[in-house]
C-alpha cells in the first residue's frame, strides 16, 4: 500500500441479521456492505455518494470501528485494526472523528457549548482548567464562532452554528481523519456552502484526511478529490472527482448526475441523461449479476448473470460495468464517449 494511504477498508463486508420488530420476525439477512475496498489518502477527501440505503453510513461506521466487520479488514497507517479492542480502540477513536447529519441530536442539549467542545479535549488529550479553556477558544475561532458562544446551550444556536460546534468537538481530539456523514444535508443551501467552505479551510489548516458521505453528488464533488459511487452495498465507480463527475463511466453515476441541476445546459452531459426510475432492490434480495441491472437502461445478457469486475477508465479510476468489458465495449471510455454506438443511445432519455 502506498505511503500516503492513512486509512483503508479492504474487501469490507457487513451483514445485518434481518430480525426486526417485537416478535423478531426474520426478514432475511441484509448485506449492507458487499466487498467494498477504498483508501483515504493523507490530506485528501474521498467522497462517498449513493442513494439512501446504499450502505454509505455503514462503510463509515466500519472504518471507524464503531461496528465490527463481517469480513474484510480495516488498516490504519498500514496496521490492521480490524480486531482492536479497548485501549488500542480508544487510541484509534482519537485518531478518527465523525460529524453527523443532525447537530440537534448529536449535541447534548443540557451541556454548554464550551463543555461539549471541552469534553474530548480532556478525554483524549488530558487537558484541564485553563489549558482546556484556551483550546476550546482556539477551536471556536477556527470554526468561525465567537468565544462568548462557549456559554450558550445548543438550542440557543442556529442549525449552522450547531454544526460548527459539532465540527469543533470532532477536532478536539486532534484527529487525523474526519468522517462527515451527511454533515450538511439538514442545512439550508446558503448555510451548506458556508459549512462546506469551512471544511475545505479546516482540511488545509489541519491537514485533515476526510471521508465525506452524501447522497448529493454536486455537494460531494465540491469538496472531494476522489469519489466512490455506491449502489446496493457495492462500489460501482471510483476515481478522481472531476473525471467521475464530468465523464461518468457507470450508468448509475450518470443517473445521479442527471438529477443534479446543470450549470451549463449545453454541456455534453445533457445529451447523456440516464433517468433513474423505481427503487433499488432490497439488500436482502440483491440481483444475481450487476446490482444495477433492474434499473439500467443499457442492461444486456451478462448483466443478469455475472457481477462485473472493476476495470480501468480513461482519465483515472475504475468502474464495475459490463459495458466496459463485453457487448458494446466502451474500453475505458466514459458513457458520453464516441465508442458508444448510436443504437444504444436511443434507449437514453
Ligand atoms: N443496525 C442495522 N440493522 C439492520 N440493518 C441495518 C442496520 N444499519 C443499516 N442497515 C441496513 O443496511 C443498509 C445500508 O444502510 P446505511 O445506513 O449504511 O445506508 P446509507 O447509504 O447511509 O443511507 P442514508 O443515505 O439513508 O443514510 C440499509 O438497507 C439499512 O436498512
Ligand atoms: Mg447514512
Amino acid at each position: 500500500m502506498s505511503d500516503d494511504v492513512v486509512l483503508a477498508g479492504i474487501d469490507l463486508v457487513k451483514d445485518f441479521s434481518g430480525r426486526t420488530g417485537l416478535i423478531k420476525r426474520s426478514t432475511g439477512n441484509v448485506r449492507a456492505v458487499d466487498h467494498v475496498t477504498l483508501e483515504l489518502k493523507r490530506g485528501r477527501t474521498l467522497g462517498l455518494v449513493g442513494e439512501s440505503g446504499s450502505g454509505k453510513s455503514t462503510v463509515g461506521r466500519l472504518l471507524l470501528r464503531l461496528i465490527d466487520v463481517s469480513d474484510g479488514a480495516v488498516l490504519l497507517n498500514d496496521q490492521d485494526v480490524t480486531q482492536s479492542k479497548h485501549r488500542s480502540l480508544r487510541k484509534l477513536r482519537s485518531a478518527m472523528q465523525m460529524v453527523f447529519q443532525d447537530p440537534y441530536s448529536s449535541l447534548n442539549p443540557t451541556m454548554r457549548v464550551g463543555d461539549i467542545i471541552g469534553e474530548p479535549i480532556s478525554y483524549h488529550r488530558g487537558l484541564r482548567g485553563t489549558a482546556r479553556d484556551n483550546e476550546v477558544e482556539r477551536l471556536l475561532v477556527s470554526v468561525g464562532l465567537a468565544v462568548e458562544q462557549a456559554r450558550r446551550f445548543p438550542d440557543e444556536l442556529s442549525g449552522g452554528q450547531r454544526q460548527r460546534v459539532a465540527i469543533a468537538r470532532a477536532l478536539g481530539s486532534e484527529p487525523d481523519i474526519l468522517v462527515c456523514d451527511e454533515a450538511v444535508s439538514a442545512l439550508d443551501i446558503s448555510i451548506q456552502s458556508q459549512i462546506l467552505n469551512l471544511l475545505l479551510h479546516l482540511q488545509s489548516e489541519f491537514g485533515l484526511t476526510m471521508l465525506f458521505v452524501s447522497h448529493d453528488l454536486s455537494v460531494v464533488r465540491h469538496v472531494s478529490h476522489d469519489i466512490a459511487v455506491m449502489y446496493l452495498g457495492q462500489i460501482v465507480e471510483y476515481g478522481p472527482a472531476d473525471r467521475v463527475a464530468d465523464q461518468p463511466a457507470h450508468p448509475y453515476t450518470a443517473a445521479l448526475l442527471s438529477a443534479v441541476p446543470q450549470a451549463k445546459p449545453s454541456s455534453r452531459r445533457t445529451s447523456e441523461k440516464v433517468i433513474l426510475e423505481g427503487d433499488p432492490p432490497s439488500p436482502s434480495a440483491p440481483p444475481k449479476g450487476c446490482p444495477f441491472v433492474s434499473r439500467c437502461p443499457f442492461a444486456f445478457e451478462p448483466c443478469h448473470e455475472f457481477r462485473p469486475a472493476h476495470t480501468p477508465v480513461n482519465g483515472g479510476g475504475t468502474v464495475a460495468c459490463h459495458l466496459q468489458t463485453s457487448g458494446p465495449t466502451l474500453g475505458g471510455a466514459s458513457l458520453g464517449g464516441a465508442a458508444f454506438d448510436s443504437e444504444k443511445s436511443a434507449t437514453k432519455h
